[in-house]
């Protein structure tokens, strides 16, 4: 039988932290170090800066803690569906004495930001956005806005299809990249994560039916933005399997 969240919270050792965190960077692949190294060093604040960031379906959290760990004085919001998920970021914030309010919503609601901060400096978010569709993906830009004070910054790593144009040249280069995932280190993943919690929890996570996958161009993403009312839109990277991109609200 599933477990609640605090059935979960309680059952995540520090061993088992550690052990799925492991487990999870794996899966992830080995550019999203980079990744998350490159979106932190780009936020424009001091580092001795009190940002209030918020770490959109975080997962086990590894995007608000590489932005914690350039700007320690910082509160890292987390919001996410999953409750396991959730419960490791919380499990290991909780360790590290990061203050943080967390948040179980599902982004598809209309009111998922309800009780959220309105002025927050950061929204960060990494492979989650492509779970939506191109519709929901343009509403809750315009839920990002409105979450974030003036002068503050969204960014985003997501997968990126390329235009037309360049699209059989781009795969062509592609397949002789090293793939960033495997079903093998997912599953590795999620095998352990069911072992620990006694019930098979990916019967729980939802529709394994991402919308976008890799369907949205670099352009797509930016027009998203710009409708949604950001500007100073930048590319920071683009590689095989996707895009990195920052923003600021006027
Ligand atoms: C591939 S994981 C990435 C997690 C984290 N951002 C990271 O980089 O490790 C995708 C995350 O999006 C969350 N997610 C997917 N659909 C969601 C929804 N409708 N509402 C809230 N979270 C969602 C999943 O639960 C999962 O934690």
């Amino acid at each position: 039988m599933a477990l609640t969240r605090s059935q979960i919270e309680k059952k995540l050792s520090n061993g088992y932290l550690d052990e799925l965190l492991e487990l999870w960077q794996t899966e992830q692949g080995a550019a999203k170090r980079r990744d998350l190294d490159l979106m932190a060093a780009a936020l424009p604040f001091p580092v001795d800066a009190r940002l209030r960031v918020l770490d959109l379906c975080c997962g086990p959290g590894d995007v608000g803690r590489s932005i914690r760990a350039r700007y320690p004085h910082s509160q890292i919001d987390c919001v996410d569906r999953d409750v396991f998920l959730i419960s490791i970021c919380i499990g290991v914030n909780r360790r590290e004495g990061i203050s943080a309010q967390d948040f179980v919503r599902d982004l598809w609601d209309a009111d998922w930001h309800n009780g959220l901060r309105h002025d927050y400096d950061v929204v960060a978010t990494a492979n989650a956005l492509h779970w939506f569709d191109a519709h929901r993906v343009a509403d809750l830009f315009k839920d990002v806005f409105g979450m974030l004070r003036s002068r503050a910054v969204f960014l985003f790593a997501e997968p990126a299809c390329t235009e037309k144009m360049f699209a059989g040249g781009f795969a062509e280069w592609k397949s002789r990249q090293p793939a960033r995932y495997s079903r093998g280190n997912w599953e590795r993943f999620w095998t352990r994560a069911n072992e620990i919690l006694g019930y098979d929890h990916t019967k729980l996570l939802g529709s394994q039916h991402s919308h976008l996958d890799e369907g949205m161009p670099v352009s797509g993403w930016v027009q998203a933005l710009r409708n949604a009312g950001f500007e100073c839109i930048d590319v920071l990277l683009r590689d095989a399997d996707g895009v990195i991109l920052a923003t600021a609200k006027p």
